[in-house]
């Protein structure tokens, strides 16, 4: 595609759309120009020319003078259908939809192959952070141990208002929502599944191993109290929301869970919608990215980043699938936490390896203890409201 003007047909034109849209147009010297935009409601007032946008698909996967198909819609089937028909089309494809992506993995890396065509996500993952292209690049060996942080803009922001400015849980998510750092629905937050999103898409470029999403275990914010909260501050740390995937005796395991994290962990000092990605290899022990991890702009900007690594030609190689020695994922691993509850009847303690220390007044109790990660994947007790769950460091 070098030197000439690609023209991108774009899908949806909502936070991310419009954000593409602002950088391509404050860039200059990228030679990529929008041709059309698919949008779902005909009816709704946009903030540029109408004659942009259509309601038809096939305007988009069907136009042989578009280069490039922009995936950024917020439904997740209509998303694979769009992606997948434009890769048997041809057409290279950039997206941001990671849980679209991280539910159809081995399928699009079997597009990408049998079509040969890019594919390319970098907005799926942290945003801003150009993590997906660095793990596939820079580590591109087998020496990575461990790639684990804050990868939800949405929920950082909520835990940065309560710690930094005592908001409640609530007002903090409307502001969240508000500002666009939340997804449509915003239970995929704080209920920790749009980082497990993204934890599926790293653990694949870090390490080779396909992981379907259900098989990770994530736990939110959505159970997190005020008592939890002077439990945090009490042993001077604050909360943040952590996916995980660390390589261990030729196996990985991956999690999303609530912290406790101490004043000099790294992720301490990521504050709102940022996210921070610490990575752990053989030599050079922790490296650390941090950056904008929503918003229109900022994930508009790795958007157009892809495009302009489409002009010249780069796609990902997945080097480590191709390596041929994947750790196989397991979730047997033993975790430290703080397990809060109500009543003794609400949980099951004797799944615990051991138990270090035991609280207990008349609103709540709480242990910490050391569990399986497996135990806690399937523990029902978890879902009750009464209970909550915090790793230690
Ligand atoms: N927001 C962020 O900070 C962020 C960061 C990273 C990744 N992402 C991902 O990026 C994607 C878009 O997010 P967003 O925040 O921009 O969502 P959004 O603001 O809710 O906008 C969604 C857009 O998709 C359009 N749309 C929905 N279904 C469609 C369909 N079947 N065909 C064509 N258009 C359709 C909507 O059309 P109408 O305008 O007609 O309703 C709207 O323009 C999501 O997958 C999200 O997970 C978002």
């Amino acid at each position: 595609m070098e030197n000439k003007i690609i023209n991108l047909g774009i899908f949806g034109f909502g936070c991310v759309g419009q954000g593409l849209y602002e950088v391509l147009n404050r860039t200059k010297g990228i030679n990529a120009r929008i041709k059309k935009i698919c949008i779902k409601d005909p009816n709704k007032a946009r903030p540029i020319d109408s004659s942009y946008f259509t309601t038809d698909k096939n305007e988009i996967l069907e136009d042989p003078t578009i280069d490039v198909v922009v995936e950024l819609i917020n439904e997740t089937d209509a998303a694979f259908e769009i992606v997948s028909t434009a890769l048997r089309n041809g057409k290279a494809v950039v997206s941001a939809s990671k849980r679209m992506i991280a539910e159809n993995m081995a399928s699009l890396y079997q597009l990408q192959s049998e079509n040969r065509v890019p594919f390319l996500y970098e907005a799926s993952s942290c945003a801003s952070i150009p993590i997906i292209r660095n793990l596939e690049e820079y580590y591109d060996n087998d020496l990575l141990n461990a790639v684990e942080g804050i990868c939800n803009g949405s929920t950082n922001y909520i835990l940065t208002k309560i710690f930094e400015e005592n908001l409640s849980f609530e007002t903090a998510l409307q502001q969240a929502q508000d500002l666009g750092f939340a997804e449509t629905d915003p239970t995929l937050d704080i209920e920790g599944f749009d980082p497990k999103f993204k934890i599926v898409i790293l653990l694949l470029h870090a390490f080779g191993t396909f992981v379907k999403p259900e098989e990770v275990f994530n736990f939110g914010i959505h159970h997190l109290n005020d008592f939890d909260i002077e439990f945090a501050k009490s042993r001077n740390c604050t909360i943040k929301l952590i996916g995980h995937c660390r390589r261990n005796n030729g196996n990985v395991h991956a999690f999303v869970l609530p912290h406790l994290v101490k004043e000099h962990n790294l992720l301490y000092d990521v504050y709102n919608e940022y996210n921070g990605i610490l990575l752990e290899s053989a030599f050079t022990d922790k490296q650390f990215f941090v950056g904008k991890g929503a918003g229109g702009t900022a994930t508009g900007s790795a958007v157009l980043s892809d495009i302009s690594a489409l002009l010249y030609n780069y796609r990902y190689e997945y080097k480590k699938i191709k390596q041929n020695n994947q750790p196989a994922f397991s979730n047997d691993v033993k975790l430290k936490v703080y397990l809060r509850y109500k009543s003794p009847d609400q949980v099951d303690l004797t799944e615990f390896f051991n138990i270090s220390e035991k609280y207990e007044s008349s609103t709540y109790r709480y242990v910490v203890g050391t569990i399986n990660l497996q135990k806690l994947k399937d523990a029902q007790w978890l879902k009750n409201k009464d209970v909550n769950l915090l790793v230690l460091e």
